[in-house]
């Protein structure tokens, strides 16, 4: 598939989710293959216009990760071109548009999912950005506002035809958040009716989820949750597409991510290369907080992690309480490459499936 110039060599992408897709998360989703895109947590073109370091931050990546596209969020015309040049000039292969998110802090400022109330302005904004810059813009965003406004066909024509490249589409309105299920019909719709890609996003927990959402139109599947379950999930998704069985994943492997992802984090900043990160301006990193941050990032991935898995509530639990990288590490260390020292293995407890 290809979106304008850049060219994806699978159709399976981690989704955006704030707080989630970090360079280091994405880094080794990557790693373990099946990923034709990856895109950051959303952005703000405030702070990036404003050159905010922590903003900044938000959109650093590594060369691995391409192709890379840099997700921003903002509803003022000027302000998102100025901030699609400030993502051109960090070298990423794309930038996206967020037209899909329903938190208020977010969409009251005429961002996110309100974007897609205003439909004649969300296409000034796409206008602006294509006068702007060069690489491909992309949007997405849900199927409307609510039942009442299931306007994503309308949107998603009036972007195209504002220059974007591709749109993706999550299958729910705003105001639905997370209840009930994406709706794939309307994400085939548009897809038949836009010369542009259409991509779907929402519920492909399984990798025989993300194969099926294929096809009928739809050129790529954007996996959020199902990917902090089980980063393999792409892999996995290529595995079926290809004819093979999908690869297995034993509990060591999925402590080994833990246990990596501890160390990329820890490593976020510190004696890196030249050129190894993609940062709009070199700046020192304080060591100062870094530890609880790591300890949060693992706490946030844990709570989708360790669903799926036997015992999971036990690990949940744990690392949550959990104060030091050093009992991070033991805690992983128990839990997945010594599980028969732990004893918490013995009674599984059905764990719970659902993940919002
Ligand atoms: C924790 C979390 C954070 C998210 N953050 C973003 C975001 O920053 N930008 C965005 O466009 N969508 C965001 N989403 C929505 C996802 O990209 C995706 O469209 C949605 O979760 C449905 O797909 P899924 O069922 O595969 O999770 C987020 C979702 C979750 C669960």
């Amino acid at each position: 598939m290809k979106i304008g110039s850049v060219q994806l060599a699978s159709p399976f992408v981690v989704a955006p989710m704030a707080g989630m897709t970090d360079s280091a998360f994405r880094r080794l989703v990557k790693r373990h293959g099946g990923c034709g895109l990856v895109v950051t947590e959303m952005v703000s073109s405030e702070g990036l216009v404003r050159g905010i370091d922590r903003t900044l931050e938000y959109a650093e990546y590594t060369e691995e990760e391409r192709p890379v596209s840099i997700q921003i969020f903002g509803g003022d015309p000027e302000k998102m071109a100025a901030a699609a040049q400030v993502v051109e000039g960090l070298g990423a292969d794309i930038v996206d548009v967020n037209m899909g998110c329903p938190v208020p802090k977010i969409a009251k400022h005429n961002a996110g999912c309100s974007l897609m109330r205003e439909p004649e302005h969300a296409a000034t904004v796409i206008n602006a950005m294509a006068k702007a810059v060069k690489i491909p813009i992309t949007v997405k965003m849900r199927a409307g506002w609510n039942d009442r406004s299931r306007n994503a066909a309308d949107l998603a024509r009036r972007v195209q035809d504002a220059g974007a490249a591709a749109v993706t589409i999550h299958g729910r309105t705003a105001e639905q958040s997370y209840s009930g299920s994406a709706d794939w019909t309307l994400v085939s719709d548009v897809a038949r009716d836009l010369a542009i890609p259409v991509l779907g996003s929402g519920d492909c927990i399984e990798p025989s989820h993300v194969v099926e959402r294929l096809g009928g139109g739809v050129s790529g599947v954007l996996v959020g949750r199902g990917v902090l379950r089980n980063p393999w999930i792409l892999a996995q998704a290529a595995d079926l597409a290809a004819g093979r069985t999908p690869r297995e994943v034993t509990l060591r492997e999925r402590g080994q991510f833990l246990l990596e992802y501890i160390d990329l984090l820890l490593r976020e900043g510190v004696d890196e290369s030249a050129g190894f990160r993609h940062v709009a301006d070199i700046r020192p990193r304080e060591a100062k907080g870094r530890e609880r941050w790591v300890i949060n990032k693992l706490r946030a991935l844990c709570a989708w992690y360790s669903k799926g898995i036997d015992c999971g509530s036990h690990l949940r639990i744990r690392v949550n309480s959990a104060t030091s990288i050093q009992e991070l590490r033991e805690i992983v260390d128990e839990f997945f490459l010594r599980p028969e020292t732990a004893g918490h293995m013995l009674a599984p407890e059905g764990d719970a499936q659902s993940y919002v």
